[in-house]
């Protein structure tokens, strides 16, 4: 058997994906709150109200105008507000997983459900109560929950009052919330991540963003490394059993050409989209060549001496990663673009593309998992990786999702195959078990799941869930231990 007996196969989502009630038991609003839906060529906009009054609205990388607020308006549809409903839904939903046989599942922590504006003093004693009942609940099907403390959801408050991660004032505050967690939820929860993607910061920055925004990125990352650093002292020392990683959006790089300056381009994507961020979580200290990626854009960081005896302190015990498409690159103009989670790179001829331009390549993962442990030697998980897809309901409510089952069945061979050969992981959480909002575009018709959700991008549906095809052929590899991908 390649996978070990004790190997954590689930499904990961994210609060602010799945939770709804954005406003309910004392909650405040976080980013994802002021943010509309799009689809694959139309832009999610974040809404506000300007300094005279009128309602306005920004995309991903523009700024909030000076003197503007950020608001909900009437005219427009918040997806995440209702989310799935997973907060008044959440034992249906752990029951299905529980009946695919979960040993694992991935969720995060809405930081603005526990703080809500981030600067309280005391947590919300509701909003504890919700993940003990969460985490009461999967424990009684002996289900691990694999919890993420930050993911993509800053207190909407310290966004606009602080600046967010570029602000060191947050390090303090998200350590209070990440201590907060540890305490509260001992014994209940073991494993940990600390900041879903981090690299995403600067991995997704366009080349031609002016120094300033590189400034202020570098800096943002700096501050969550050390807020990351801290947390991980503070868990080990609240629980030693804790297991704590970081988790990296992992992309394999490819160089388009053999051009010498493609093959010099692509070590150069890794080394700023992957590795910068992973080397100073697990090495615990800036790699060398962080400083050529700095002087590229004139970047100077602040960074004191406590901070570097804190990132020597506090490397991290497990590396995890999602893992949803290659990217080839290259330094020649005129090659056709392609686009996948925010970031683009040059048409592959040898793989397939989604519907929404994500590149599949199974082979990929084996590569990607095979050089991570070999530089990190740390054992990994596989935290998130899917297929977003259109699903057909049939007249009878059935979907046969083949090709979701496909793309699963090939990304795990793949990965049986990088075990084979050395690679210690513990985990697979497959992206989405269950349809939820999409990140990057907002839409409910870019599924993922496992089981299906009845909620369309209008707003409509009956929030029902049923069962896909992917459904029962999942739970037959989790009850081969991954055996069977028949
Ligand atoms: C990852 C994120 O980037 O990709 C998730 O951690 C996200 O939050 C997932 O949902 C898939 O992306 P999307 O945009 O299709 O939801």
């Amino acid at each position: 058997m390649s996978f070990r007996n004790d190997f954590l196969w689930g499904g990961a989502t994210a609060a602010n994906q799945i939770e709804g009630a954005w406003n309910e038991d004392g909650r405040g609003p976080a980013l994802t709150d002021v943010t509309t839906g799009g689809t694959v060529s139309e832009p999610r906009k974040i809404t506000f109200i300007g300094k005279d009054g009128k309602p306005g609205f920004i995309t991903r990388l523009e700024k909030l105008p000076e003197g503007a607020h950020y608001a909900v308006l009437d005219d427009c549809l918040y997806p995440n507000h209702e989310g799935i409903d997973f907060y008044h839904r959440y034992k249906e939903d752990i029951a299905l997983f529980a009946e695919m046989g979960f040993r694992v599942f991935r969720m995060s922590i809405s930081w603005s459900r526990l703080y809500p504006t981030g600067m309280e003093e005391e947590p919300n004693r509701k909003g504890i109560e919700f993940y003990r009942n969460v985490f009461a609940e999967l424990k009684k099907y002996n289900i691990e929950p694999l919890v993420t403390i930050w993911h993509f959801d800053t207190p909407l408050y310290l966004e606009e009052q602080l600046g967010d991660w570029k602000n060191r004032e947050l390090i303090p505050l998200f350590v209070k919330f990440a201590k907060t967690c540890f305490s509260e939820f001992k014994g209940l929860v073991h494993y940990w991540l600390t900041f879903n993607e981090i690299n995403n910061t600067i991995n997704f920055l366009p080349e031609d963003m002016d120094d300033q925004y590189y400034q202020d990125a570098y800096q943002h990352l700096h501050n969550q490394f050390v807020a990351s650093a801290r947390a991980v002292k503070i868990g080990h020392e609240i629980d030693p059993d804790n297991k704590i990683g970081c988790m990296i959006c992992g992309i394999t790089y490819y160089p388009h050409t053999d051009d010498p300056k493609d093959i010099l381009y692509n070590r150069y994507k890794w080394e700023k989209g992957i590795f910068y961020c992973g080397d100073v979580q697990c090495f615990g200290e800036y790699p060398t060549y962080a400083q050529k990626l700095w002087n590229e854009h004139n970047v100077k960081l602040d960074i004191t001496q406590e901070d570097l005896k804190d990132l020597k302190e506090g490397t991290v015990d497990i590396y995890t990663f999602s893992y949803y498409m290659s990217q080839s690159v290259t330094t020649h103009k005129g090659e056709e673009e392609t686009k996948g989670n925010m970031s683009i790179g040059t048409r592959n001829e040898y793989i397939e593309y989604s519907d929404w331009g994500w590149g599949f390549d199974p082979d990929g993962l084996q590569y990607y998992l095979e050089m991570i442990y070999d530089r990190y030697k740390r054992p990994l998980m596989v935290v998130e990786n899917g297929v977003g897809a259109y699903d057909t309901v049939e007249e009878d409510g059935s979907i046969h999702d083949d090709y979701r089952i496909d793309y699963f069945r090939k990304h795990i061979a793949s990965m049986k195959k990088a075990v084979d050969n050395g690679v210690d992981l513990l985990a697979y959480t497959t992206w989405g078990p269950i349809d939820l909002v999409a990140a990057s575009t907002g839409e409910m018709r870019k599924r993922y799941g496992f089981i299906y959700v009845d909620k369309h991008d209008d707003g409509t549906g009956t929030l029902n869930r049923s069962r896909k095809d992917s459904f029962f052929w999942y739970k037959k590899v989790i009850a081969s231990n991954g055996e069977d991908l028949d």
